[in-house]
């Protein structure tokens, strides 16, 4: 497998996780790499937007898309990863043991945390088992609310964990959950404005730190 692998965790429902797996997805769509999806969230969410996705702008040979239960990700791989570009992970909201199946396959691990203090707790688990895994991890700021207390207040708790969060994060928009509700990225829901060079923002900084 040539492509490169990031999984997307927090055990917090909520904070994420399904938004920055679509928006990453998107985003390296557009500039014309292959991109598998894989979702071994039990809820079963991105299932769901690629259903509408593919009813609205239609099938496309460059998006791939399997399930696939943690302990199964290594054949999952096998079978859909391919000769795909990126491959993202969607898991679902808890930190057990058996995303360690996940964190074994990545590159690297993304961890959201929408702008609640309650995230940051959440997220001590996840960074513990990304840590014993061996694998680069970064959190990724979400719903950040320029100016506000609780803004600041999680930004220093994020701080002191031990992953680094990215520089590029992305706000609380409108856009973010609309674009989710019908299958597309805020890249695509919106063309111009914050939400898209946000996007565009954090798929390249992750580029760089994959070599993608
Ligand atoms: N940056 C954001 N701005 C506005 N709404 C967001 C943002 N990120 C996520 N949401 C919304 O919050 C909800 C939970 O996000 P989701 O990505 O499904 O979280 P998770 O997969 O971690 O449970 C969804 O309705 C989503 O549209
Ligand atoms: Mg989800």
């Amino acid at each position: 497998m040539s492509g490169r692998i990031i999984c997307v965790a927090q055990q917090k429902g909520g904070a994420g996780k399904t938004t920055l797996v679509t928006n990453l997805a998107t985003a390296y769509l557009a500039e014309g790499k292959s991109v598998v999806l894989l979702d071994t969230d039990p809820q079963g969410s991105l299932g769901k937007w690629l259903d509408i996705r593919e009813e609205t702008v239609g099938e496309n040979e460059k998006l791939q898309f399997s399930t696939s239960t943690a302990y199964g990700i290594s054949r999952a791989l096998r079978g859909v990863g391919g000769e795909a570009d990126v491959i993202l992970i969607d898991t679902p909201p808890k930190a057990d043991s058996d995303v360690r199946w996940v964190l074994r396959e990545s590159d690297l691990v993304l961890v959201p945390i929408a702008a609640s203090q309650a995230d940051v707790w959440a997220t001590h688990d996840i960074l513990d088992l990304a840590d014993r895994a061996g694998k680069p991890t970064n959190i990724v700021l979400n719903r950040t609310r320029a100016g506000t207390r609780v803004g600041e207040h999680v930004a220093k708790s994020v701080s002191e964990l031990v992953a680094k969060p990215l520089q590029s994060s992305l706000a609380n928009r409108v856009v973010y959950a609309e674009a989710l509700g019908r299958g597309l990225g805020a890249m695509e829901a919106k063309k111009t404005g914050s939400a898209s060079e946000e996007v565009r923002a954090l798929a390249s900084e992750v580029s760089a730190i994959l070599k993608l």
